[in-house]
């Protein structure tokens, strides 16, 4: 495990593809730790060698003060070794007309893989967010083999919609996305998301609900928002991802602001109706490295259904991928 004077090991799977490519460099600088010191383990798969090293060579170049190491792997056990973050991004990306759901079977088998190397190599305090697709049932299958460390240690990443979700309403009421708290993304990194303003403050004041607007235009626009930029794109978001994993990372490790939430995929716990079995996403508060589910939300009845039809299909990707759970 790292000392208390060791900088913190990042590892990030995946580094030579997209996401991975708009993420290294911003954690080599400082910008998840704060401005401190960081030693990255930058893992691929083997027929992505050569472009890894040249992605190595980049960083080298880049001369960061903050990069005091740099380890790269294409075998997920020495790479993990002592890890303290791990950010899980390596996994084909949907293609246009597909659902997340679609690469559960490509994808699933790489996240029990890498589940039981941070079950046997990573520090026993390794934070983890998965961000391959589908995210969730990812998280699930990687926490499910890594009976050593406790399911909070995992998340997935619904930030990036979070993000979205804020960017949205801001451009809607005319103010600053700074300005919106109390964002929440429900349940499943996937179209049956529940993007819910219904708790926003703008201002410090409660957003007026415009329920026919929230109905017909902002939920269904965050919910497709990663389809349209893969339609737009060619390929599916990186830097908005990238920049959501380093938000991500810090609220977890420095806190969220007082008087405000994020939206995290942590194991469900029974609040709000979501029984255990799957990672789903709540709203939810972070301090000393922990997240806290925030609690007593009153809930009326749309927001009760949005949040059951997202259980439900999380509850259908479970079930599809019970031969990767011990
Ligand atoms: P990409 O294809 O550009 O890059 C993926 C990289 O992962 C490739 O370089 C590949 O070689 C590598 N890889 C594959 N298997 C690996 C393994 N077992 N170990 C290490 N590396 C491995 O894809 P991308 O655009 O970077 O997207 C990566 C994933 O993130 C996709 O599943 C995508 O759908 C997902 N994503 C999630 C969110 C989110 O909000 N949760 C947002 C954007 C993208
Ligand atoms: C996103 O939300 O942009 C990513 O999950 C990529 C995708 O498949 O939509």
């Amino acid at each position: 495990m790292t000392t208390v004077n060791q900088p913190p090991r990042i590892a990030v799977t995946g580094s030579a593809g997209n996401i991975g490519y708009a993420l290294i460099f911003r954690i080599a600088s400082g910008q998840m730790t704060g401005g401190r010191p960081v030693i990255l383990h930058l893992l691929e798969i083997e027929p992505m060698r050569k472009v890894l090293d040249a992605v190595a060579m980049e960083l080298e170049d880049c001369a960061f003060p903050t990069l005091a190491d740099c380890v790269l792997a294409t075998d997920p056990k020495p790479g993990f070794r002592d890890i303290d973050i791990a950010l899980l991004v390596g996994s084909k990306p949907r293609g246009k007309g597909m659902e997340r759901k679609d690469l559960l079977q490509s994808n699933g088998e790489i996240f029990r893989t890498q589940g039981r190397a941070l079950n046997e190599n990573a520090s026993r305090d390794v934070k983890v967010l998965v961000v391959g697709n589908p995210a969730n049932t990812n998280a699930l299958i990687a926490s499910a083999n890594a009976p050593d460390l406790d399911a909070r240690q995992f998340t997935c990443m619904t930030r990036l919609d979070h993000n979205r979700g804020v960017a949205m309403l801001a451009q809607r009421l005319g103010c600053a996305p700074a300005d919106i708290r109390k964002m929440i993304i429900w349940g499943n990194h996937s179209s049956t998301q529940f993007p819910d303003p219904l708790h926003c403050e703008a201002g410090g004041r409660p957003v007026k609900a415009d329920m026919e607007w929230i109905k017909e235009t902002f939920v269904p626009s965050v919910q497709q928002r990663g389809a349209r930029i893969i339609e737009a794109r060619g390929a599916s978001s990186a830097a908005s991802a990238a920049s959501a994993v380093i938000d991500h990372i810090r609220s977890w490790m420095d806190g969220t602001p007082p008087g405000d939430w994020t939206s995290a995929g942590v194991a469900a716990d029974g609040s709000y109706g979501v029984k255990p079995g799957v990672m789903f996403s709540y709203p939810a508060t972070a301090a000393n490295g922990d997240w806290r589910i925030v609690q007593d939300l009153e809930l009326n009845d749309f927001e009760r259904s949005m949040i059951a039809a997202t259980d439900k299909e999380l509850r259908e990707e479970r079930a599809a991928i019970e031969n990767l759970l011990p």
